[in-house]
């Protein structure tokens, strides 16, 4: 019987030789996916690649005195080595300057122009050469780039237009009609209220400014435009418009694109009105997951705040940032990375729990079995709410995956883990081991922890491949009876199982030690935080920055703590406020029905379009005070990250309105 498909793509990233932890976010996560559906006997298609036009390469080549494509070539190899660092196990790599991917852009290109989707007309606005992306007049904010806020330059040049303008009504309809085309939810709104209701224009397709990249076939001193180029790329690596691949029938329309929150418009917006326009199937779901700050800031390099995923890697295990990556942050929301989160971490859930359970089960085997249990062995009554608990387990983890809830899949096989644990604590078998008459029930609590791990390590495999490998061949657990079916069922193992010693999987590591070594490794413009923004402080966290732990005269009672009334709200509404560098006015939707109107003074650390949307916690019941004459009705809890404001931002899932507590 033919395998079920399954097709999964990441966005394809823009060749940097820079590439930090966050880029590694969608990457790894698109991974234990493609790994778990694997597991569950798909055939799966896992595209990732490059996306190496346009001019930003074009002017970086020239800057480094070589031509685009060695430019890339080089930067390329570099990408492909971290993937492999990751243990990514993509199925197809794919580059934009790839001849056959080429071959199938100038198709499409030619074929939308036939079908009159695409006309010549002028271009005239402004564009912003970091992202690639044309702005009107009015998408700007304070005159720069709504999606970087860096400078645009104005263009006006003889242009090939796509009519986006047309599928407003039919993209409207799609997000009605399927609400799992895409989420998280508060995606969707984003999409419909500020780019579809404002009005889509219709879209220049093509540049002439310069060289690099793909050319329009019937009119070669244009290109086409990057996105267009980049797009495609999820139907040419299949085969659509070349002969390089067959695989296009077979795997498309895609299962899901995972993407960043910031070219979700690009995929949900551009993308679906392409593939209409070309009378072809739209993917099944985007997925536009959060983004990793670092300690409350943007990655980026001019913040010298850039956090190398390979030195991670070697320091700590690729499986170790695997799992910190997917078990720390909602996949959906955006998260804050520090070095010190992912230590406590590796710490507490790898090195405490886990990895402290595959040794302390495999000692005690080899201590009171020689390694191989006996198989006459005694149950006992307090077993059966482990046994109840790991057998559901996989169906529980299931249902997380499907939904794209990393983070809540690894914490169910994570709570079986623990609750192992305790039932050591729970059974003592260093009491029963005294009594010569218990060795059967000994054996039994023995067999129980090692099924525990067992289901464990193969539910842990598509976040962990190599350590859960590694815990199996440790229980004695054969390859046939660590398929994902297995997971479902306990009791599999043979009684007399035969288990081995190995290397500890997860040492402990020394926090303030490895803070210290790491900050390091950050780009030397980092250490002396060196500002992005004239106002804006970026610095890595320092131990001795942490603020002293208070003295007891100045404790409070739970009660003192009870009269301050936190509310979750939304950022509605957000500007500067004028003539100050420092204030921001937001309203709030705190579930009251009223807007809640707050002047807070992060203007140095956050940009206005940065908050709206987000869910921040207010409180309340602060007396109503006049900040340049702006009433603030309350005030944002943030965190001192050294000298910088850092919002507290909460899961996109909570209403408004909810009690803080
Ligand atoms: N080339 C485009 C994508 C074209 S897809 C047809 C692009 N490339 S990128 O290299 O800038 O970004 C690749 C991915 O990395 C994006 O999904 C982006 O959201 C993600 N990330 C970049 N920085 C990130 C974080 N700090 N955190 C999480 N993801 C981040 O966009």
């Amino acid at each position: 019987m033919e395998k079920p498909t399954y097709y999964i793509t990441t966005p394809i990233y823009y060749p940097s030789s820079n590439l930090h932890i966050g880029h590694s976010y969608c990457t790894v996560a698109a991974d234990v996916m493609a790994r778990y559906k694997r597991l569950q006997g798909y055939d799966v298609m896992f595209l990732t690649g490059t996306d190496e036009h346009g001019q930003k390469i074009e002017e970086k080549a020239k800057e480094a005195g070589v031509t685009p494509k060695q430019y890339v070539d080089k930067v390329v190899a570099g990408i492909q080595e971290l993937w492999q660092l990751m243990n990514i196990s993509e199925h197809r790599f794919i580059r934009t300057t790839d001849d056959y991917h080429e071959e199938s852009v100038r198709k499409i290109f030619k074929k939308l122009y036939d079908k009159d989707e695409i006309y010549k007309g002028t271009y005239k606005g402004k564009y912003c050469t970091p992202c690639e992306s044309f702005w009107t007049e009015t998408q700007l904010v304070d005159g720069k780039c709504p999606d970087c806020g860096r400078e645009v330059t104005d263009a006006e040049e003889e242009a090939y237009f796509f009519r986006l303008s047309k599928y407003a009504d039919r993209l409207l309809k799609l997000y009605e009609d399927n609400p799992g085309f895409l989420e998280p939810k508060s995606r969707v709104n984003e999409m419909v209220n500020n780019f579809i209701k404002p009005g889509l224009e219709d879209l220049c397709v093509s540049r002439t400014s310069f060289t690099w990249g793909v050319p329009v076939d019937f009119d070669p001193k244009h290109v086409v435009y990057v996105w267009v180029d980049a797009l495609s790329n999820y139907i040419t690596a299949l085969g659509y418009g070349n002969e390089r691949y067959h695989d296009y029938e077979k795997y498309w329309p895609a299962d899901v694109h995972f993407v960043g929150k910031e070219i979700v418009r690009f995929h949900s917006i551009i993308w679906p009105a392409m593939l209409m326009a070309l009378d072809l199937p739209l993917p099944k779901k985007i997925y536009g997951h959060g983004w990793l700050n670092f300690n409350g800031e943007k990655m980026s390099k001019s913040r010298g705040n850039v956090v190398d995923p390979a030195i991670l890697c070697q320091r700590y295990s690729v499986d170790a940032v695997r799992y910190f990556l997917l078990r720390e942050f909602p996949f959906g929301s955006d998260g804050n990375f520090t070095n010190e989160l992912l230590i406590n971490l590796i710490n507490t859930d790898l090195a405490n729990d886990l990895g402290n359970l595959v040794s302390r089960t495999v000692t005690m085997a080899l201590k009171y079995f020689d390694g191989k249990l006996p198989a006459e062995q005694t149950t006992d009554p307090m077993d059966v709410e482990l046994i109840q608990m790991a057998s559901v387990l996989k169906h529980k983890v299931e249902a997380q995956m499907e939904a794209f809830q990393f983070q809540n899949a690894i914490t169910e096989t994570m709570k079986l883990v623990s609750r192992t644990n305790k039932y050591i604590d729970e059974t003592a078998p260093w009491i029963l081991c005294k009594d010569e008459s218990k060795k059967g029930r000994l054996a039994a609590v023995l067999y129980n922890m090692l099924e525990s791990l067992r289901i464990a390590s193969i539910l842990l495999t598509p976040v962990m491949p190599d350590s859960c490998l590694e815990i199996q061949r440790q229980i004695g657990a054969p390859d046939e009876l660590c398929t994902w079916g297995q997971a479902g069922r306990f009791g599999l193992l043979p009684r007399d199982v035969q288990v081995t010693r190995g290397p500890n999987l997860f040492p402990r590591i020394n926090l303030e030690k490895e803070l210290a070594e790491l900050e390091s490794h950050l780009p030397s413009e980092g250490k002396k935080a060196e500002p992005a923004q004239p106002q804006s402080p970026a610095k890595p966290a320092k131990k001795e920055e942490k603020e002293p732990v208070e003295g007891v005269a100045s404790l409070i009672t739970i009660d003192d703590f009870a009269k301050v009334n936190l509310r979750v709200a939304t950022v509605l509404e957000c500007e500067r406020v004028e003539k100050s560098d420092k204030l921001l006015k937001l309203q709030l939707d705190d579930g009251s029905g009223t807007p809640r109107q707050v002047v807070s003074g992060i203007a140095a650390w956050y940009r206005p379009e940065d908050l709206i949307g987000k869910k921040i916690i207010v409180v309340a019941n602060l007396k109503p005070a006049k900040l340049r004459g702006q009433l603030s009705q309350g005030m944002l809890l943030a965190a001192d990250v050294g000298e910088a404001a850092s919002v507290i931002f909460v899961n996109d899932g909570i209403p408004n309105g909810s009690k803080v507590r």
